[in-house]
């Protein structure tokens, strides 16, 4: 079945800078793709192209099969572009902005008013409705920006971090109505870097940093990257070179990261084999000052993978 996206080999710059650097993956339809990156990692410039707001340097997108290169107009009436910084009419009221930006799609009369009032519904926005976008909370507006993306009932929507800059109260509430998007069998690509939201609903992720996808699959898949096993973290006076001639000796125990001072290793067997693990560290004289078990999860593939946390 032709994906509802495709997307190969794209490729931008700004100058020096190789913001996009060969990014291949497919959405099919229904599917919630998540985009899980750092800041910078190159998730809003890859929507603008997919949006086409972006031209890239290299590379292919395709939508329901349609390149975007051969016909942008119709792969642009398919998509609905929930950018990162809110881009609504601060003078208008949340119905204005509706109706105006229904009206760009076409819609009109009696089918855009009752589409209208039922966004406004499902954004919780009936009763500030009429109001002037600049009297909205920050939250208020971020729903009315969702529901402007969502107007036309577009074949894909690209969300770019609906959730961020806002405060934890807005933020469940954005989250919840992405949520009764998605049950409705909406394709959506979703953009974060927080690591709950990528799986609490997405299908399948990639993991993008520096412009390049490091692991792409579904939350298992991810996870098996790092392997079956407890996650040991140990600290104490020790320095990355001789730790892992310790380690060397040691069997087992596989290196998830070492820096000097603290040490990720992935003991197989799981929680059993934890034991006989610091046994075999302390026997080697190492000083451990903190040690911690724990099953691995999405964020400490992340942090092999790129050697860095996913927020700063
Ligand atoms: N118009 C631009 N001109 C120059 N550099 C840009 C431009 N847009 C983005 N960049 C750079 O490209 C890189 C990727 O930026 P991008 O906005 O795609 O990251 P992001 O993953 O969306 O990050 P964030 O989580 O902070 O939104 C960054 O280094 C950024 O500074
Ligand atoms: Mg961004």
């Amino acid at each position: 079945m032709t994906p509802v996206l495709a997307v190969e080999n794209l490729r931008k710059s700004f100058g020096d800078l190789v913001a996009v650097d060969g990014v291949d993956f497919e959405v099919a339809e229904g599917e919630i793709f998540g985009f899980l990156g750092p800041n910078g990692a190159g998730k809003t410039t890859t929507i603008s192209m997919i949006a086409g707001l972006l031209r890239p340097d290299d590379g292919e997108i395709r939508v329901d099969g349609v390149s975007i290169a051969d016909d942008a107009r119709a792969v642009k009436r398919k998509l609905g572009v929930v950018p990162q910084d809110v881009a609504v009419y601060a003078e208008l009221s949340a119905r204005e902005n509706l109706r105006f930006w229904g009206g760009i799609y076409g819609l009109k009369g009696q089918a855009l008013r009752e589409r209208i009032e039922e966004l406004l519904d499902q954004v919780g926005l009936s009763e500030r409705a009429d109001d002037p976008v600049k009297q909205y909370s920050g939250g208020m507006k971020r729903r009315l920006n969702l529901a402007m993306g969502l107007i036309h009932r577009p074949r894909l929507i690209l969300l770019d971090e609906p959730t961020v800059g806002i405060d934890p109260q807005a933020r469940k509430k954005i989250l919840e109505i992405v949520e009764s998007i998605t049950r409705g069998g909406q394709t959506v690509l979703y953009t974060t870097h927080y690591l709950e939201e990528a799986e609490s609903f997405c299908d399948r992720l990639a993991i993008i940093d520096h412009g390049r996808i490091l692991a792409e699959g579904s939350i298992a898949q991810l996870k098996a990257q790092l392997g079956e096993g407890s996650l040991l973290t140990v600290q104490g006076e020790f320095l990355e070179q001789p730790f892992r001639e310790i380690l060397a000796g040691l069997g087992d125990l596989r290196e998830v990261e070492i820096t000097d001072g603290r040490a990720m290793l992935l003991v197989p067997g799981g929680s059993r084999g934890v034991g006989p693990a610091l046994e075999g560290l302390y026997g080697a004289g190492l000083h451990l000052d903190d040690v911690l078990i724990k099953e691995p999860n999405l964020e400490d593939l992340f942090l092999k993978l790129t050697g860095r946390e996913l927020r700063d």
